[in-house]
């Protein structure tokens, strides 16, 4: 499809890329939250969904090294900002990188109990068409709707009034599409930190109907554990049935947690061979999704799930 590598910013790093690692399981993971969770997603709209997708599709395009992905990095704070106000304690980051201009962006609402037990939702923010450079790069599905669904997510939450006893952070990494660059350079600096990562999900491309109604876990560069998890939280929150499928490469930003020994995870669309093929080029707009965010829906309502039933409301 396009490059299917990850980028290192040495040989060094690029040798020890290869060794094998150990991921530190982050569970147990329980199910106990229905009575909240419930109505929580039954608010997930789809409309509110399709306004961030035609928002962020509307930037010419999200290269990483173009002055409009950085204009789209530095709205997409502002919309976090806007939803973060409305949560006790919560705050936006813009994470620069050394080495390109577009940063990444991250929200955080702290835990009350466990706040250094951090629950990570993300997907990447940028966009590419194939070759790169600076041609119309929509990226409407990939992956306007990842950060769409992130943004419902926070959203619903903001509204319920919860507390989480442990921290949740929502991540737009930026560079996904030049070699997971973002996320390397975040995951790599909360495994040097020692941060307590105890779980992530990554989200990318939510919105085309490829496979049917059906949400699918990746099966390789992710966390079995929290996989199986999540196939739990769609049954019981999500409204459809899902199946597992598999990249065969380090595809997306879970990829980056998973290399660096964080229990990580991912929601596709469809099967790989029903994935949108108008990826990557100019024709990857809402319109090639039917014009609505229907299929996204689903998604949020397992990023709510995820992120409360993992995080636990506090009972302080
Ligand atoms: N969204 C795409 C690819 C993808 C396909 C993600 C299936 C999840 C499931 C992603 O943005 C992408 O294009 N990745 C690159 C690899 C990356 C390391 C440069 C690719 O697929 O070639
Ligand atoms: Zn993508």
């Amino acid at each position: 499809r396009c490059g299917g590598f990850f980028t290192y910013r040495t040989k060094d790093e690029a040798e020890a890329g290869l060794a094998p690692v150990a991921v530190k399981s982050g569970g147990p993971y329980s199910i106990d939250q229905k009575a909240f969770i419930d109505p929580l997603v039954a608010q997930v709209q789809e409309g509110a969904i399709r306004a961030t997708i035609e928002s962020m599709s509307a930037y010419h395009t999200r290269y990483y090294a173009s002055e409009t992905g950085v204009d789209a990095a530095r709205w997409l704070q502002g919309r976090w900002q806007e939803l973060a106000a409305k949560i006790p304690g919560a705050s936006t980051q813009l994470v620069a990188h050394k080495g390109w201009k577009q940063p990444s962006v991250v929200l955080t609402i702290p835990g009350v109990e466990k706040p250094d037990e951090i629950v990570v939702l993300g997907g990447h923010l940028d966009s590419i068409v194939q070759g790169g450079g600076s041609a119309r790069s929509p990226g409407a599905d990939d992956n306007a709707s990842g950060i769409a669904v992130l943004t419902e997510a926070v959203r619903v939450l903001g509204a319920s009034g919860l507390r989480p006893r442990r921290t949740i952070q929502f991540m737009g990494y930026s560079a996904e599409e030049v070699g997971l660059r973002g996320s390397q350079d975040i995951a790599k600096q909360a495994s040097s930190e020692g941060r307590k990562v105890i779980a992530v999900i990554q989200y990318d491309m939510t919105n085309f109907n490829g496979s049917g109604e059906r949400i699918f876990l990746l099966s390789d560069f992710v966390d079995k554990d929290l996989t199986a998890f999540l196939g739990m939280l769609i049954d019981a929150y999500a409204g459809v049935p899902w199946s597992t499928t598999q990249c065969g490469y380090a595809c997306s930003d879970h990829a980056s947690w998973t290399r660096k020994g964080f229990p990580a995870a991912a929601a596709f669309e469809a099967s790989f061979n029903g994935m949108n093929r108008a990826l990557h080029t100019g024709r990857d707009t809402l319109a090639t999704t039917g014009g609505t965010a229907q299929h996204s829906v689903a998604f949020a309502k397992l990023a709510v799930a995820f992120a409360v039933e993992i995080a636990k409301p506090s009972a302080l």
